[in-house]
C-alpha cells in the first residue's frame, strides 16, 4: 500500500529506463574523467579499476536498482523517503542518511553544469570555425584558460565579457536542463535520453575509428596508436602500493556508473512493480563500461600520444591539471593536426555536450522528488526551488574560477568522498538491514536473468570491507600525512566558500527531512 496519494509518474516504455540509466552514466566521466586519471596514473590503473568494478560497481548497481524500485512500490522516489521504508518506517534515523541523495546531486549538478557549458562552447566554436589556432603557443594562455576562468586572477573575470566566454553557453545549459525536466519523466528525460545516447555512441565511434588509423607520428619518437594503447594498459606495478590509486579507481568507478548519488534509487523508483531491474541493471551498466574503456579509453589518450607524444602525459599541465580540465587544453592541438581535425573536434565536443546533457538532467530528478515528496507541493514548485538553489551555488563556482578551485573542491569533496559515503551506506542497508535473503527475492522479482548468489555474498561481505579498508587507508595517508585537501579548506577563500555552501544546502535538506518525516510517519499509519 502505498504511503503517498500523489500522482505517480512512471517511464513511458520498458527500454525508456534503460536508456535514462545509461544516459546518466555516460558522461564526462567516460570520456574526460576517465582518461584524465589513465594520464595520472598509467596502466596501473586499470588493476585497481576492474577489480572496483566487480568488488563494488555490479553489486551497488543491483542495490540501487532494487532499492529504488521496492521504495517506489511504497509510494516514495527520493532516498530520503526510500531509505526510511528500506530501514526502518519509525526511525528517523535512515532518512536522514538519505539526506546525501539530494545533497550531492545537487553540488555536483552545480559544477557539472558548467564543464557541460565548456564542451558546448568548444563544440560550437569548432562548428562555427571560430576556434583559434592550438599550434600558437599562446593558445591555452589566451584562449583556453580565459574561456572558462581558470587562468591567475581569473576570479569574476567571466562576468566581464560573458558574450565571448563559457558563460554564455551556461545559460543555454541550464535552460536547456530545466526545461527537460519540466517536461517530466517520459517526455522529458525519456525522449532526450533515446536520442542522444545512441546519436552520441555513433559520434563516439567515429572519432574512435579516426583515431586508431592514425598513422605514427614522424617527429617524435615512440608517438604511436600502440605506445598510447601500452600507456593504458601495460601496468607499473609500483604504483599499486599508494592508497590514491584505489580510490580514485574506486571513486570513477562510482562516479562513472552513477552510483552514490541516488540517481539510480530514483530513476529505479518509477518503475511499476513488475518491470525487471536484474538484465536492466546489467545493461545499463555493461553500455557504460563499453563506452568507457572501448570508446573512452580508444580516443583521448592514443590520439594525445601521436599527436603530443607518451612524454606529453607525464608533463606537469597534464598531471597537475583537474580531471576535468586535461580534455580542454590537450585536445585541441590534436585535432588541429588532425586531418579534417574541425570537424572531429565539433563531433568529439558535440558527444561530450550530449553526454554531459544526459548526465546533469539525471542529478536534478532525485532532488526535484525530494522536494516534491518532502514538502508536498507539485513537480513545477520543487523545480523552481531547485532552479533558484542551483543557479546560486553555480554563480560560485562560476564566479572562483581561478584555477577552478570551488569546481575542484566540489569535485573532491562531493564526487568522491561523499559519493562513497552514500555508497557504503546503501551497501549497508541492503546488506544488513534490508538483508541480503529479502534483497535478492527483491532483485528477482520479475526479472528477465537470475543473478549468481555470489553476487549478494559479494554485497554482504566483501563490498562493506573493500569500501572501508580503501577509505581507511585513504584518510591515513592522504588527508592526514599530505594534507593539502585540509589546508585549501583553511587557506582558501573559494574552498571556504564552497563548503559553506555544502553545509548550507545540507542544513536545508535537514530541516526539510526532519519537518517532512512527521508527515511520512502520518501517511503511513493511515494507509496501512
Ligand atoms: N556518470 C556520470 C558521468 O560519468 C556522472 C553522473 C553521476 C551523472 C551521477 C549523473 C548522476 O559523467
Amino acid at each position: 500500500m502505498p504511503d503517498l496519494d500523489r500522482p505517480k509518474e512512471y517511464w513511458g516504455t520498458r527500454l525508456g529506463v534503460v536508456f535514462a540509466v545509461a544516459g546518466s552514466a555516460v558522461g564526462l566521466g567516460n570520456f574526460i574523467r576517465f582518461p584524465g586519471l589513465l594520464a595520472k596514473h598509467g596502466g596501473a590503473f586499470m588493476i585497481p579499476y576492474l577489480i572496483a568494478f566487480l568488488l563494488l560497481g555490479l553489486p551497488i548497481v543491483f542495490t540501487e536498482w532494487a532499492i529504488g524500485r521496492y521504495g517506489g512500490r511504497h509510494g516514495y522516489n527520493s532516498p530520503p523517503g526510500i531509505f526510511r521504508i528500506v530501514g526502518k518506517k519509525t526511525n528517523r534515523f535512515f532518512s536522514y542518511l538519505g539526506m546525501f541523495g539530494p545533497l550531492i546531486c545537487i553540488t555536483v549538478f552545480m559544477f557539472y553544469v558548467f564543464v557541460e557549458a565548456w564542451c558546448l562552447g568548444y563544440a560550437w566554436k569548432y562548428l562555427t570555425n571560430t576556434m583559434p589556432s592550438a599550434s600558437s603557443p599562446n593558445f591555452v594562455t589566451d584562449f583556453a584558460n580565459p574561456f572558462i576562468g581558470t587562468q591567475p586572477g581569473g576570479n569574476g573575470s567571466l562576468f566581464i565579457d560573458p558574450l565571448n566566454n563559457s558563460l554564455i553557453f551556461l545559460v543555454v545549459c541550464f535552460a536547456l536542463n530545466f526545461f527537460l525536466v519540466y517536461r517530466g519523466l517520459s517526455k522529458g528525460i525519456e525522449i532526450f535520453c533515446k536520442f542522444a545516447l545512441p546519436t552520441l555512441i555513433i559520434c563516439a565511434m567515429i572519432v574512435v575509428v579516426r583515431v586508431l588509423t592514425l598513422p605514427a607520428n614522424p617527429d617524435i619518437p615512440n608517438a604511436n596508436v600502440m605506445a598510447g594503447l601500452g600507456y593504458m594498459w601495460n601496468p607499473d606495478w609500483e604504483k599499486l602500493a599508494k592508497a590514491q590509486i584505489w580510490i580514485d579507481a574506486a571513486g570513477q568507478i562510482f562516479f562513472s556508473l552513477s552510483i552514490g548519488f541516488g540517481v539510480i534509487i530514483t530513476y529505479a523508483s518509477y518503475l511499476k512493480a513488475k518491470d525487471d531491474i536484474a538484465l536492466s541493471a546489467l545493461t545499463a551498466a555493461a553500455g557504460n563500461g563499453f563506452c568507457e574503456v572501448v570508446l573512452g579509453g580508444l580516443m583521448v589518450i592514443p590520439a594525445a600520444v601521436v599527436f603530443l607524444g607518451p612524454e606529453f602525459l607525464q608533463s606537469d599541465a597534464v598531471q597537475s591539471a583537474s580531471n576535468f580540465h586535461i580534455g580542454f587544453i590537450a585536445l585541441p592541438s590534436v585535432f588541429e593536426q588532425m586531418w579534417a581535425g574541425r570537424w572531429f573536434g565539433f563531433i568529439f565536443f558535440i558527444l561530450l555536450f550530449l553526454a554531459a546533457a544526459t548526465s546533469s538532467i539525471a542529478m536534478l530528478q532525485p532532488a526535484i522528488a525530494f522536494l516534491e515528496e518532502a514538502l508536498d507541493i507539485g513537480r513545477h514548485a520543487s523545480i523552481a526551488i531547485l532552479l533558484f538553489i542551483t543557479l546560486v551555488g553555480t554563480y560560485f563556482v562560476v564566479y572562483y574560477t581561478e584555477n577552478q578551485l570551488a569546481l575542484e573542491t566540489l569535485d573532491i569533496w562531493m564526487s568522491t568522498v561523499s559519493i562513497y559515503m552514500l555508497a557504503t551506506i546503501e551497501v549497508l542497508l541492503f546488506g544488513w538491514v534490508m538483508g541480503i535473503k529479502k534483497g535478492h527475492t527483491e532483485l528477482m522479482h520479475g526479472a528477465h536473468i537470475r543473478l549468481p548468489k555470489i553476487i549478494m555474498f559479494t554485497l554482504k561481505y566483501i563490498s562493506p570491507v573493500y569500501l572501508i579498508a580503501v577509505f581507511g587507508f585513504w584518510i591515513w595517508g592522504d588527508i592526514f600525512q599530505d594534507d593539502e585537501l585540509v589546508q585549501s579548506i583553511t587557506t582558501s577563500i573559494p574552498a571556504q566558500v564552497v563548503i559553506g555552501l555544502i553545509l548550507l544546502t545540507a542544513t536545508f535538506i535537514l530541516l526539510i527531512i526532519t519537518d517532512a518525516f512527521r508527515r511520512w510517519e502520518r501517511r503511513s499509519t493511515e494507509g496501512v
